[in-house]
């Protein structure tokens, strides 16, 4: 049986790196609802938003049909310096965890970024050097993306504009470092460089701002610059189309060795590693050639699957953005401060919104002492120090093996790992000191979020 010999590491060759993204909202019957100009309540055409993103990164957010799209062999060329990702069979921690479940992760965190984010970042970078733009602004929370995209700009020779939420600026020196070293200028949000910035530092001074707050300054900053361009690291169609990669890379390691998963987890913030991992998956089993479990899950004090609402909400705290159909909290709410800060946007994609809702994939939320319990007991059986948003992952892996062990059942499960926890010391700090808690948004919090949704006739379901 070709089961037997699986190795540690599934690593698939150079010439085995994906020639093209999946574009999984093809085979979607029920497609993602469209952005919409908040202003005429219209679909978002490719004219409105060529003002904020780059001309070929708008034709792949509003392309629903084709399914496959080619990836430009230069952007293959820098995928090779890291890529293609190992898939690792976790076979130590199945003995330490005594089940009888095959554990497979995809470990995205080997290039220095430490995460998935970088293959999006070097996709929008080279469109944005393609188009013969000078640079490019955005926001970023944790530090990851915003990491991403400074190495994917200095590759290309384009300058980077970061906003970073105020609070990781201040408590992540060495990543903001990371990315003023390949050459991006990082500046704290809410900041008095931008008039949104300005007004949301009247209505609350002294915040630690929100990634609401940053994407809004990035806009800003994008459309007010001549040769400037909008770039996201998450939520955006088009962020999963490239992220796509993580799910074609998965598959075909697995087919190598005639494995079928039966569950496949990840954590969810804006769904671009989830969205990217079950991809090819959740294709199979739209087109009914296959049947997976799959299951996001994010942080109980950010719930926006679980306990948001499916409607249409801004994507920003200063309403600049289009509005996008998604499971939300609504753009006002402000989560508590949780250490997985990649997981703390108020809402999901609208491509895994609307398959939620569809009943084709689960969500599950977990508590962060819980996660890094979790990421602990991974840290120290396989090695790999995990980053805290990737450790959701690892907790429902485990407690799914767990859940095997109860009833005997030898299910394959694989997870998305998707960076590296090096910058997160503070958090594991926090949790080894025993001062990390627990919080759980009352439904009066969540409320509050709900009451800033925008209300037009089609705003919910
Ligand atoms: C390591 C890591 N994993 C996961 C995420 C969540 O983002 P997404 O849901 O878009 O994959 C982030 C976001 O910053 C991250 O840094």
């Amino acid at each position: 049986m070709a089961n037997q010999n699986i190795p540690y590491k599934i690593y698939l060759s150079e010439s085995e790196l994906p020639r093209q993204w999946y574009n999984l909202r093809a085979d979607m019957k029920n497609k993602p609802a469209p952005l919409l100009n908040p202003e005429t309540l219209q679909p978002m055409t490719a004219a409105d938003l060529a003002p904020v993103f780059c001309e070929e990164l708008v034709a792949q957010e509003l392309d629903d049909t084709t399914p496959f799209i080619d990836i430009p062999s230069k952007i293959r060329d820098y995928y090779k310096m890291y890529r293609p990702a190992p898939l690792m069979r976790a076979y130590r921690l199945e003995q330490a965890l005594g089940t009888p479940a095959k554990i497979y992760y995809k470990f995205e965190g080997n290039n220095t970024s430490g995460s998935h984010k970088l293959n999006s970042a070097i996709a929008q970078a080279y469109y944005a050097k393609k188009q013969g733009l000078k640079g490019v602004t955005t926001e970023t929370g944790a530090g990851q993306w915003g990491t991403a995209l400074s190495m994917a700009c200095a590759y290309f020779g384009l300058d980077c504009k970061v906003y970073m939420v105020k609070v990781s600026y201040e408590q992540k020196p060495f990543r903001r470092e990371v990315m003023r070293t390949y050459g991006a200028d990082v500046t704290p949000s809410p900041s008095d460089t931008t008039a949104v910035g300005r007004k949301i530092l009247a209505e609350f001074p002294g915040t630690g701002g929100s990634l609401g707050c940053a994407i809004s300054e990035a806009v800003e900053a994008a459309t007010t610059r001549e040769g400037y361009r909008y770039v996201l690291g998450s939520v955006l169609s088009q962020v999963m189309l490239h992220q796509s990669v993580i799910g074609l890379e998965t598959k075909a390691a697995l087919d190598k060795y005639d494995i079928t998963p039966d569950i496949i987890i990840g954590c969810a913030g804006g769904g671009s590693n989830l969205g990217g991992l079950i991809a090819p998956f959740m294709g199979q089993k739209l087109r009914g050639e296959a049947d997976y479990r799959f299951i996001a899950v994010e942080p109980a004090s950010c719930p926006s699957l679980t306990r948001g609402k499916y409607a249409y909400d801004f994507c920003d705290t200063g309403m600049v953005c289009p509005l996008a159909k998604m499971y939300t909290l609504g753009s006002g709410f402000i989560p508590a401060p949780n250490h997985a800060g990649g997981l703390r946007y108020h809402g999901m994609s609208s491509v895994l919104s609307q398959l939620y809702d569809d009943g084709l994939m689960e969500a599950r939320s977990v508590e962060q002492t819980a996660v890094f319990a979790a990421a602990e007991q991974f840290a120290r059986i396989e090695g790999i120090l995990p980053a805290p948003e990737s450790s959701h992952a690892i907790k429902v892996a485990v407690d799914e093996a767990l859940a095997c062990k109860q009833s005997g059942e030898e299910k394959t499960i694989v997870f998305g790992l998707t960076g590296t926890g090096y910058f997160d010391m503070t958090a594991y700090e926090r949790y080894n000191n025993g001062e990390m808690s627990d919080y759980i948004p009352t439904d009066e919090d969540l409320a509050r979020g709900f009451a800033g949704l925008p209300q037009f006739p089609g705003s919910m379901n």
